[in-house]
């Protein structure tokens, strides 16, 4: 078994070899959680979205069609560099901006400052559980007070779950990738010290996923 930095190399140049082989990924569509995102965030009032693991930016890019000024981070610089390039493209790059940013690593925003922080399919990458622990109290340090956070994950009700090699701690491989399937219990045990607003099942292709909303108190 791989040492924790050794996991998160693999995985960067896993992903970076994932993205130069395809630019387009994930497709060109945002995704579902998005869509559903920009309904949740517009009600609230927010027109500026943090985006962690954003990868070439269906969503961010999304986002930004839609009115919101995106920050998208991912630790993939070829993901970026298709994200910026889209961005110029279309005419968004005074609405989006592109970082590269290793989520393990401490969030660059100052206490209480972001409005929203979005993650679609991030949390369920090749996080050990104290990792995604960490990864949770700094976006809870980073958002001011109520503000949202919006993420999705791989279900255990996936019929992938299981069916994958098992590295130990609840983290599976297959292609190279490492993931985690999320139950409702790592999802409320993540949810410690937030105002928990909803943990929806949802479908997208044939995949099984949750969609989590919680909010950092208030006071
Ligand atoms: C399943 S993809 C989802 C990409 C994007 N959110 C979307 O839905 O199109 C997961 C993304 O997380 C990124 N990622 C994985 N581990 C990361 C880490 N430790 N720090 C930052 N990004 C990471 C990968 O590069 C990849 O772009």
């Amino acid at each position: 078994m791989k040492t924790g930095q050794e996991l998160a190399r693999a995985q960067q140049d896993r992903w970076q070899a994932a993205y130069e082989q395809n630019r387009w990924l994930h497709g060109a569509e945002p995704s579902a959680a998005a869509r559903w995102t920009v309904r949740l965030f517009g009600a609230a009032g927010i027109d500026d979205v943090l985006e962690l693991g954003a990868g070439h930016g269906r969503d961010a890019l999304y986002l930004a069609r839609q009115g919101f000024s995106v920050h998208a981070t991912d630790f993939s610089e070829s993901a970026l560099d298709q994200l910026r390039r889209e961005a110029q493209a279309e005419g968004l790059d005074d609405r989006v901006t592109a970082a590269l940013h290793d989520v393990r690593d401490p969030l660059p925003p100052a206490d209480g400052t972001v409005n929203a922080v979005y993650a679609n399919l991030l949390l369920n990458m090749a996080f050990s559980r104290a990792e995604l622990r960490s990864l949770v109290l700094e976006i809870r340090r980073v958002l001011r007070p109520g503000g949202l956070f919006v993420y999705t994950v791989w279900s255990t009700d996936d019929t992938g779950y299981g069916r994958c090699e098992d590295l130990g701690d609840g983290l599976a491989t297959k292609d190279g990738f490492v993931g985690r399937y999320f139950d409702e219990g790592l999802v409320r045990e993540l949810a410690d010290r937030w105002e928990l607003g909803g943990i929806e099942p949802y479908q997208e292709d044939s995949r099984r996923l949750f969609r989590i909303t919680q909010a950092k108190p208030a006071a």
